[in-house]
């Protein structure tokens, strides 16, 4: 491995604080302002999904990746397992960024790959949740002796990752989280993501497939209710950060196809007509009965129409690794 480059890669991203703090004249937290109340007055209504993940949020995330309907988490562990080695081999990674990590459970299949390959120095875990970065800090630092892990406690979207990679670095976006950016928003990430691959680094995407209409609805729809939960503990998130008063039970979740987008839609319906006040915006917000707050898409791809989105950031699919059923799909990605 002569030829790597040195390791000497910046690697701390800008802030490690996710929190937008109380001061009103704090850029980020003026941003957050700006980007809920865009969100709230515009229609359809939408609330911003980087706030499902609190502690609380993250835990629910967690059994909705175990429930039986959703098979996404079980599909992706599997396709890691059988494809981590020709990933590791075809990637060489120095270094493995992973965006959106979580718990980083799965990508243990990637680091064991890595690992036995001899060629991993550094993990990195981004995420907007912070304690869930300390938590795989700690678990990692238990696992693998003598790798070095940096997690980084940011928002990817707000605070673009600045650290080139020089070559050999492997950047995963797994779980089907591309598909919670929708339209430019997907266009925009990924075109961030080029630089932070460098030149011969890769990108390893975990999407969701387009598929029989019942099966992604039950997926979204569990019997337990655990997504219901998940859904509705966003608005204690906002209440808690922007002095809303919410009350979560007045609202129903629902998760609804959008057939010609290709997408999954969450929402929170309004149970009543009924007025939210959101003291930092200085805004009550009137909503009637039946009316919705969008919360988050989860866009479903094909080959093709992901070929098309990448297109567009100047980055290609370079090996296309579906299931053998074809609900899931990992795709490892060059830039053109
Ligand atoms: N990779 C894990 C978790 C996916 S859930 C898996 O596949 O199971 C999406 C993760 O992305 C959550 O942990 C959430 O906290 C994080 N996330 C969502 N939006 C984010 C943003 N804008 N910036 C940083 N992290 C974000
Ligand atoms: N990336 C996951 C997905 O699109 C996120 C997710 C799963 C999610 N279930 C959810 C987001 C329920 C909001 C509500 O599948």
């Amino acid at each position: 491995m002569g030829s790597m480059p040195p390791d000497n890669l910046p690697l701390r991203a800008p802030s490690r604080r996710a929190d937008p703090a109380s001061s009103p004249r704090d850029p980020a937290r003026a941003r957050a302002l700006r980007e809920l109340r865009a969100g709230l007055t515009s229609r359809p209504r939408t609330l911003p999904s980087k706030y499902f993940y609190d502690a609380a949020g993250s835990a629910l995330f967690e059994r909705i990746t175990a429930l039986p309907e959703y098979y996404l988490t079980r599909a992706e562990d599997a396709l890691l397992r059988r494809r981590a080695p020709e990933i590791a081999a075809s990637t060489e990674a120095q270094e493995l960024v992973e965006l959106g990590a979580g718990a980083a459970t799965k990508t243990r299949r990637l680091l064991d790959a890595l690992r036995e390959q001899g060629t991993l120095q550094r993990y990195v875990p981004v995420d907007v949740d912070a304690t869930m970065i300390a938590r795989v800090e700690q678990d990692l630092a238990v696992l693998y002796p003598g790798l070095r892990v940096d997690g980084v406690a940011a928002d990817f979207i707000a605070e673009p990752l600045k650290m080139p990679g020089l070559g050999w670095r492997l950047v995963a976006l797994l779980g089907s989280t591309l598909g919670n950016f929708a339209g430019s928003q997907a266009t925009q990430l990924l075109s961030a993501l080029r630089p932070v691959m460098g030149p011969n680094g890769r990108l390893l995407l975990g999407v969701d497939l387009v598929k029989d209409e019942a099966v992604l609805h039950a997926a979204y729809n569990d019997a337990a209710g655990v997504t219901a939960a998940f859904n509705r503990n966003l608005l204690r998130v906002v209440n808690r950060r922007f002095g809303a008063n919410f009350d979560p039970d007045a609202f129903a979740h629902l998760a609804s196809w959008n057939r010609r987008a290709r997408r999954v839609e969450m929402h929170l319906v309004s149970r009543e007509a009924q007025k939210v006040e959101i003291a930092s915006l200085g805004l009550t917000l009137s909503l009637r009965k039946g009316e919705r707050l969008r919360t988050e898409v989860s866009c479903k791809y094909t080959r093709r129409s992901l070929q098309r989105l990448l297109g567009r950031a100047g980055l290609t699919i370079q090996r296309w690794m579906p299931a053998e059923d074809g609900s899931f799909a990992l795709a490892l990605i060059a830039r053109v």
